[in-house]
């Protein structure tokens, strides 16, 4: 059971708990094509049984041992080209709250959280666009936080990196308070500069090595920065020469 939050001013004053559900994300859509909703509604579930990922992958979370919501908002403030930004700031408040019980965490492009070099927390942004601007934003969290056990060998959980269980509901406040401060940091223009500036400095990969899968080869570079529409611009390691890549034509590789 989740209750609305009391200490923000706009995300979680109204909370739509669901027991189990299919995905938050359609629930949230649903609901923002029905028209009425505050602006900082979030869908909350603890059994999502048809969660979606990125490129479209399905998402995994044992019921009752993680966090599965969406926020729905409306930053009509944001021009479409500026869309990533919003990526950008629902990772970094993520990343802020996970590096309260992990030192190493970090910001895997686009938008996944890495707690010690493993996926702890997934982030699906889904934005419907009018003309030139935003009308609407549902963004989806997924975050493992007292799961122990994980298919997936570079999956991980905030109990896996600290040996303790933490309270879901605590964690759901503090978690949507972080987002929140980021989301009032976003309208402003001091503030997309903060952002951007803190993303890269959170980054994998950034002036660091990494290895990856570009056009069927196996590559090493570095993060070199992103562009404003949020395409990752690398550095290749292994021949001279930069390459800028969106969502589907890299694949990160883990060792
Ligand atoms: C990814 O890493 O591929 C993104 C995963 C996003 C999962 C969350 S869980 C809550 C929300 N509802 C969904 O169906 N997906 C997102």
């Amino acid at each position: 059971m989740y209750n609305s939050i009391q200490d923000t001013l706009i995300i979680g004053k109204k909370v739509i708990y669901l027991p189990t559900c299919h995905s938050t994300n359609d629930i949230a859509a649903e609901i923002v094509h029905a028209g009425l909703f505050d602006e900082g509604t979030i869908v909350i579930t603890d059994n999502q049984v048809k969660g979606r990922g990125q490129r479209g992958t399905e998402w995994l979370a044992n019921p009752g041992e993680n966090l599965t919501f969406s926020v729905i908002l409306t930053p009509h403030f944001l021009p479409i080209s500026h869309q990533f930004l919003l990526s950008q700031t629902v990772a970094l408040a993520v990343r802020d709250f996970v590096g309260k019980y992990v030192v190493d965490t970090k910001v895997k492009w686009p938008n996944d959280i890495l707690a010690n070099g493993k996926k702890v927390c997934g982030i699906l942004i889904e934005n419907a666009i009018q003309g030139s601007k935003i009308v609407s934003s549902v963004a989806g969290i997924g975050l493992n936080v007292n799961q122990i056990l994980f298919e997936n060998p570079y999956a991980t959980s905030i109990s896996n990196e600290t040996g303790r269980q933490i309270s879901l509901q605590e964690a759901f406040e503090n978690l949507v308070l972080v987002i929140e401060s980021y989301y009032f940091k976003l309208k402003t223009a001091d503030g997309q500069d903060q952002i951007r500036a803190a993303y890269l400095n959170h980054l994998y990969g950034y002036k660091k090595t990494v290895r990856f899968k570009y056009a069927d080869r196996t590559l090493e570079g570095t993060v070199d920065h992103i562009t404003p529409q949020g395409k990752l611009v690398l550095q290749l390691l292994s021949e001279p020469g930069q390459i800028e890549v969106g969502l589907k034509e890299i694949e990160w590789l883990w060792d």
